[in-house]
């Protein structure tokens, strides 16, 4: 058969059919009778201990109502943009339906190696330190499972992404937060980190621009984390995924810093800046000893990432598609949705990266969830409680602003009224 003629579609009702008419019912006596034998739970004790997000516990709520305004959605409001999506339908088109090399096509390793000298001045080999995976999320957990013994610390700053803690416990690790505070913009600093160190700490995982905050750290900062984990022998996992959507300030990779390539695990991907989450494609650069051992595991569980997702990314590297246009459109709205709470008396900080603001909502005698449940109840505008992001986040609320910006101005004009209906009790 020609491989290349399309297979015609099966004539309409030419499919077998399932036979008609009632199924017959088993004779008496036959049928399978319930077991009585006791069951035990097959499921590990150990995640009996790990909540649900606590983000998707809400999002239970907020879909079963109408007309919501929401800020709680975690990705771009932007459809990613036209070029990328063509690079994969003509790949779909040609044919691209097969796995991949287990480490993701080398193209893509080539164009991730050249993006990240030039934007980050860092240089990983594609051959042998450039692991392509699904997301950041399967990046971070093969970095979890390749670095920690039983019984190992990972030390993380929070209020952070709501899969950091449980990522850590799965591997069997232990997670130890360091909290961040909005007095000083939520930022990381070396003596903080010292105060938590402790001959278990195996690794220290980072994210900067950050979630839930848009916290972003200066120079200086980074230089200080990076003195420290030379000084413990600690390896750092740093989670670049809102590297892009900086807006102030400059931007330092820990692992371009002298020395700290070697201990450096950086995952990066294409959700937040490209706009392309679902595509579901990041990357691990890591020394080949640590990159052998995430892709050890990646070959088994996951064997490779899309390739049409792959094709696509290519694409978006290689023909340096644009995202200053996304970024400054965030960046608008960053500044209106400040300026609105702020004056609404909602105290927030202006962060200097990603998609988020954190406002401060912890003076009206209310948990952020109760907040956060009386807001959608009373005005029908979805924030996420900050104690999703750890028992630091409580007080806050996280807000997006990846949606349209009159849906922005309307949700500040309801939360506004919201909490003046507050203070009169
Ligand atoms: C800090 C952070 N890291 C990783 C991820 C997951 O990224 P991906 O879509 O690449 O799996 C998210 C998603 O919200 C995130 O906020």
């Amino acid at each position: 058969m020609n491989g290349s003629k399309s297979r015609p579609e099966p004539a309409k009702g030419s499919r077998p059919r399932a036979s008609k008419g009632p199924r017959p019912e088993p004779a008496e006596g036959s049928r399978p009778r319930l077991s009585t034998a006791p069951r035990r739970s097959f499921v590990a004790s150990y995640l009996n201990d790990i909540p649900r997000s606590g983000i998707r516990d809400f999002f239970d709520i907020v879909s079963a109502r109408k007309d919501v305004i929401s800020l709680g959605i975690g990705e771009p409001d932007f459809v990613t943009p036209w070029r990328i999506r063509e690079a994969s339908i003509t790949a779909l088109d040609r044919g691209a339906t097969t796995y991949t090399s287990n480490r993701g096509l080398i193209e893509l390793r080539r164009q991730i190696a050249r993006y990240l000298g030039q934007a980050f001045d860092v240089a990983y080999d594609p051959e042998n330190e450039i692991l392509i995976t699904v997301g950041v999320s399967e990046a971070l957990d093969l970095a979890m499972r390749a670095i920690l013994e039983p019984g190992d610390e990972v030390m993380y700053h929070e209020p952070c992404f709501v899969s950091y803690n449980p990522e850590i416990r799965f591997a069997h690790g232990v997670p130890v937060p360091v909290v961040t505070r909005r007095e000083n913009g939520f930022r990381l600093t070396r003596p903080m980190l010292e105060e938590k160190v402790s001959p278990r700490t195996k690794a220290l995982l980072l994210s900067f621009p950050t979630n839930p905050t848009g916290a972003t750290l200066t120079r200086e900062d980074v230089e200080g984390i990076a003195a420290f984990a030379q000084a413990h022998d600690i390896l750092v996992i740093t989670d670049e995924i809102y590297s892009e959507l900086t807006y102030e300030g400059e931007r330092v990779s820990i692992a371009s810093l002298p020395g700290m390539k070697e201990r450096t695990i950086f995952l990066h991907g294409f959700s937040k800046s490209w706009a392309m989450t679902g595509f579901r494609l990041g990357y691990a650069c890591a020394p080949v000893e640590l990159s052998e051992a995430m892709m050890k595991i990646h070959q088994y569980i996951m064997m490779c990432a899309p390739i049409l997702s792959q094709k696509a990314a290519i694409e978006a590297l290689k023909s340096n598609v644009d995202t200053d246009e996304m970024r400054a459109s965030y960046e608008h709205r960053r500044n209106f949705i400040c300026a609105g709470l702020n004056e609404a008396g909602i105290p927030c900080h202006v962060p200097k990266g990603a998609f988020y603001v954190f406002p401060y909502v912890g003076d009206y005698g209310l948990t952020s969830k109760d907040f956060a449940l009386r807001l959608l109840d009373e005005e029908n505008v979805a924030c996420v409680p900050g104690s999703a992001f750890g028992a630091s986040g409580e007080g806050f609320l996280r807000c997006s602003y990846s949606t349209d910006l009159e849906a922005i101005k309307e949700a500040v004009t309801r939360m506004a009224r919201f909490v003046a209906r507050l203070r009169k009790g």
